[in-house]
């Protein structure tokens, strides 16, 4: 979940960006110089470095796997919990560097595996990782510590599969922010995570730990999860691209969750392409996750979406219904970037709305319902499959328990001691009225929602600043049967409708929505830099994005369009994270030594 409990505004736009969103941060136009070093010569800066840098780098033996993930280590050592101590890191692999060596034999004798061969990832910490290599998989929490999954999750394995490198666990807002009202970016095994563009400010949640390492090369990249703006607002936040799949895109089986109707696992990266390479390693049919069945049966070469003209002829809508009270700044970067989406060779139609009276408050009381319940039954099924659990937490009940025992590590005074969210979901049963939420929150989604606004004005996609996509993502019903598994996916139909005649529910396909997040701007520095309680809502330079949303199984439109904006605009670069919260140590620190 979205976070940013302390503010209710801001809770509140976080919820609603749960459904779709591919969401964009706008790469800035200034270059500034990056720091040069003596000796640097043709090496990539490992704070912009994109993937195919690095991927060249090896190639040209410049730089070895193992000196990437030295490199990395002690860039994580330095402003993790040391310096400006922002928390974005748990753990990290122990395994790492003779898992590099290994990758770089590899290389050298049978050549690279492809595009992630040798490239430090690392992971959100609800992704679990065999136990075997030593790294916990907790959600953040003291009461998973130790416990032993039955092995990699479907997308960590599949990193691995490409020849990435586990670098790390990310952190998060505890329990993907299911836990209760408290300041985003928080955990208990770790503290409060800062952002890295405003000193304590607010990193928003909950892949809070993936955007803050993707925003400064801690790696190359990062995974995250949505259920409704877990992605894309870190991102927005981090000045880095953040990707939320259609929900059956990427498989949750492995990773601790909120719910199976909205939850969707992505890459969070500092630019488009890098998100691209990171998502074609990860989709895919899984029969562990069969909301996977009904993705089309071949992935569209997503590198193929990478071309500079990508916004010629799209058909853009903007939903200005849900701009109210919006942030004026994010107004006026937002107008500036519908005139160069216009620019690019795009048509806007403006306003695009979803269906009259469509309220983000109103839908997000049926879809709390429905991840209330969801909770209770997915959390519930993913402890009961644990191998081993040593602090005997196998229930949501438990957790509750646990918390309350261990009040000193997790409800932590004066900001953190709330879990009202765990203790609500533990007493929402999945009965009618969970039932009929469902089918409201497809309804808001699809029909009223995205579907619609698509429909009535002809478009490829929604564009809107990321601080208002999350919500009719989050809930958008994209009906397997309408989207990517229509007639030319006969047998995905067939396997659809068996796998709903073996459920009790008929609706669990249909919550898809995606958004791409990409940086659209900054704060100027006349703006209030707000109270420190504990983090910054709101100070100068504080980053956020605009995000292209789009209808089930689009990402391949939406990268494409968010591929031409960032190249355009390249915001990211336009500023760079606070000087304290930059790492110094570059590939010449480490080579060779
Ligand atoms: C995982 O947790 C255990 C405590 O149960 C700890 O000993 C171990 O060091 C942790 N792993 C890593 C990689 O930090
Ligand atoms: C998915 O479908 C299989 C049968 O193919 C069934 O055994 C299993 O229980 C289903 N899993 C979930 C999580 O619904």
């Amino acid at each position: 979940m979205n976070t940013a409990a302390v503010n209710p505004r801001i809770a509140l736009y976080s919820a609603l960006a749960l459904v779709l969103g591919v969401c964009i941060t706008a790469y800035g136009s200034g270059h500034p110089s990056l720091d040069w070093l003596p000796g640097m010569g043709s090496l990539p800066d490992l704070y912009e470095a994109s993937i195919e840098e690095l991927q060249e780098g090896l190639r040209k033996r410049r730089f070895t796997s193992v000196d990437l993930v030295k490199a990395y280590l002690a860039r994580i050592d330095e402003v993790n919990l040391n310096g400006p101590g922002l928390r974005a890191v748990l753990e990290t692999n122990p395994h790492a560097l003779e898992q590099a060596a290994e990758l770089d034999r590899e290389r050298k004798t049978s050549g690279p595996r492809g595009p992630l061969h040798g490239i430090p990832i690392l992971l959100k910490d609800n992704i679990a990782t065999k136990h075997e290599e030593g790294m916990n998989t907790t959600a953040g929490s003291y009461a998973l510590l130790g416990s032993v999954a039955p092995g990699d999750a479907t997308v960590a394995a599949k990193l691995r599969a490409a020849g990435a490198i586990l670098l790390g666990k990310n952190t998060l807002s505890e329990w993907a922010y299911w836990r209760g009202q408290i300041p985003s970016g928080f955990c208990g095994r770790l503290g409060q995570a800062t952002n890295p563009y405003v000193r304590d400010g607010n990193p928003s949640g909950s892949s809070a730990g993936s955007a803050i390492a993707a925003a400064l090369g801690l790696a190359a990249g990062a995974l995250g999860s949505e259920t409704d703006g877990s992605i894309i607002s870190p991102s927005s936040l981090g000045n880095i691209v953040g990707l939320k799949p259609t929900v059956g895109l990427t498989s949750r089986a492995g990773v601790i969750p909120i719910s199976e109707h909205q939850d969707s696992v992505g890459p969070m990266c500092r630019c488009v392409a890098d998100a691209a390479a990171v998502l074609a390693a990860i989709v895919g049919r899984d029969p562990k996750d069969n909301y996977t069945l009904s993705q089309p049966e071949v992935a569209p070469d997503y590198t193929k979406a990478l071309r500079k003209d990508g916004l010629k002829g799209a058909r853009l809508g903007v939903p200005r219904e849900l701009f109210k009270d919006i942030d004026a700044n994010v107004l006026i970067a937002f107008d500036a970037a519908l005139a160069t989406v216009r620019a690019l060779g795009a048509t806007v139609v403006d306003p695009a709305d979803l269906q009259e009276g469509w309220d983000q408050a109103a839908v997000w009381a049926t879809e709390e319902i429905v991840l209330c319940g969801d909770f209770k039954e997915n959390m519930n099924a993913y402890l009961a499959k644990l191998v081993a659990v040593p602090t005997g937490v196998r229930t949501v009940a438990d957790i509750i328990a646990f918390n309350a025992a261990h009040a000193d590590q997790e409800l932590v005074e004066p900001f953190w001691t709330d879990q009202s969210t765990l203790v609500k979901s533990d007493a929402t049963p999945q009965d009618a009225r969970f039932w009929a939420a469902v089918v409201a929150g497809y309804r808001a989604g699809r029909e009223d929602g995205i579907d619609g606004a698509l429909a009535r004005h002809a478009l490829d996609a929604l564009l809107l600043p990321t601080v208002r996509a999350s919500r009719p993502a989050a809930v958008a019903g994209y009906p397997v049967m309408s989207g990517a598994c229509l007639s030319p996916w006969r047998r995905c139909r067939r396997r659809l409708r068996d796998v709903r005649g073996r459920h009790r529910w008929s609706h669990a396909d249909v919550w898809r929505g995606l958004t791409l997040a990409v940086p659209l701007g900054f704060q100027p520095p006349d703006v209030a830099l707000g109270e420190a309680n504990p983090t910054r809502m709101n100070g100068p330079g504080m980053p956020f994005g605009v995000a292209f949303l789009g209808t089930a199984y689009s990402e391949f439109k939406l990268i494409q369009y968010a591929y031409a904006y960032e190249q355009a605009t390249k915001t990211r670069l336009q500023r760079r994270a606070y000087p304290e919260a930059i790492p110094k140590t570059q590939l010449v620190h480490v080579i060779g030594k």
